[in-house]
C-alpha cells in the first residue's frame, strides 16, 4: 500500500471522481468527501480499492465549513494517516445577476466555494508537515469575470486570491495551485449542447473532458517548483471572455 494520502472534496461524482480515480492509478490512497451523493461515494470507494489503494468516504456539509473541515480531516487521518494532498473540488454553480441574487444565494456560494476551501486548507496544513500540495478547482470566470453567475464568479475570484495568498504563507512545505477549467461537463441535469454552444467561443473550438483536468492535477503534483499558479484548462475560452470568435 502506498503512503500517499489525499482528500478530494466532492469526489463521489463528475470531475472530483475522475481526479480521485486518476490519483489512485498513480498510487494515492483517497478519502472521498461527499455531500448528498452517498451511494456514488461508496461506489467510487469500491472502484478505488479495485485499483489497489486504500479508500474511504466521509459526508460533510460544506455550508458549515469549519465543522465540515474538522470532520473530513479527522476521518481521513483515522482511516488513512497523515494527508499530503488536498483537492478542493466541491462547489456550487448557480445563475444570478445583481438584481436576482439573494443574500441566501450569496452566502451559500461563499460558504461552499471560498470559506470551505480555506478552512479545509487550515486543517490540512495543521497535519501536513512537508511536501504537501493543495489544488483548488477554480474556473476561468475567476480570472476573467463575466456576468451571468455573479455570486459564483466572485467566489472563484476570491479562490484565485486565496490560492496565491496561501502559496506564500504555506511555503516551503506546502505548494498551493489552482486549475481554472472551461467547458468540461454540463451542469447536472443539463445536456452536452449547453457546452457545445460555448465551444465556438474558445480558440480550440471544442469542449474539454474530465481527463484534461486529471492530467493537469497530475502535472501539478509532479512539478515541485510550481506554486501559486493558476492553470487555465479552458481551450483558451478565458482569452475570449465577452467576445465571440464566430463559426
Ligand atoms: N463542470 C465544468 O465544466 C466546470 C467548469 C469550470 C469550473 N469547474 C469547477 O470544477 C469543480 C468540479 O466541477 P463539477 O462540475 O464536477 O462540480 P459539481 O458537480 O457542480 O459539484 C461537485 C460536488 O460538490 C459537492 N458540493 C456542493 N455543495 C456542497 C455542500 N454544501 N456540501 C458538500 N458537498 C457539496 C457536491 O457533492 P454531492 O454530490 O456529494 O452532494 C457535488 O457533487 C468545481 O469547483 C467547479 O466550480 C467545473
Amino acid at each position: 500500500m502506498s503512503e500517499l494520502n489525499a482528500v478530494v472534496t466532492g469526489g463521489a461524482v463528475r470531475i472530483g471522481r475522475a481526479i480521485a480515480l486518476r490519483m489512485a492509478v498513480a498510487g494515492w490512497n483517497v478519502c472521498i468527501h461527499y455531500g448528498q451523493s452517498e451511494r456514488e461515494a461508496k461506489q467510487t470507494v469500491s472502484e478505488l480499492e479495485l485499483l489497489g489503494v486504500k479508500a474511504t468516504c466521509v459526508p460533510a456539509d460544506l455550508n458549515q465549513p469549519v465543522s465540515a473541515a474538522k470532520q473530513v480531516f479527522q476521518h481521513a487521518s483515522d482511516k488513512l494517516g497523515a494527508v499530503s494532498c488536498l483537492i478542493n473540488n466541491a462547489a456550487i454553480f448557480r445563475e444570478g445577476t445583481l438584481a436576482s441574487t439573494t443574500e441566501l444565494e450569496w452566502d451559500a456560494h461563499f460558504e461552499t466555494n471560498v470559506k470551505a476551501p480555506f478552512f479545509l486548507s487550515q486543517e490540512f496544513a495543521r497535519q501536513c508537515r512537508k511536501g504537501g500540495s493543495i489544488i483548488n478547482l477554480i474556473d476561468w470566470r475567476g480570472t476573467h469575470p463575466v456576468p451571468g453567475h455573479v455570486a459564483y464568479a466572485q467566489t472563484k475570484s476570491a479562490l484565485v486570491a486565496q490560492t496565491r495568498l496561501l502559496a506564500q504563507e504555506l511555503g516551503p512545505d506546502i505548494r498551493v495551485n489552482g486549475i481554472a477549467p472551461g467547458a468540461i461537463l454540463p451542469p447536472p441535469g443539463k445536456g452536452q449542447e449547453v457546452l457545445e454552444t460555448r465551444a465556438v467561443r474558445n480558440p480550440l473550438r471544442r469542449v474539454g473532458a474530465a481527463d484534461d483536468i486529471t492530467r493537469t492535477v497530475m502535472f501539478l503534483l509532479e512539478s515541485p517548483f510550481i506554486t501559486g499558479e493558476i492553470v487555465h484548462v479552458s481551450g483558451g475560452e478565458h482569452l475570449a471572455a465577452g467576445k465571440s470568435y464566430g463559426a
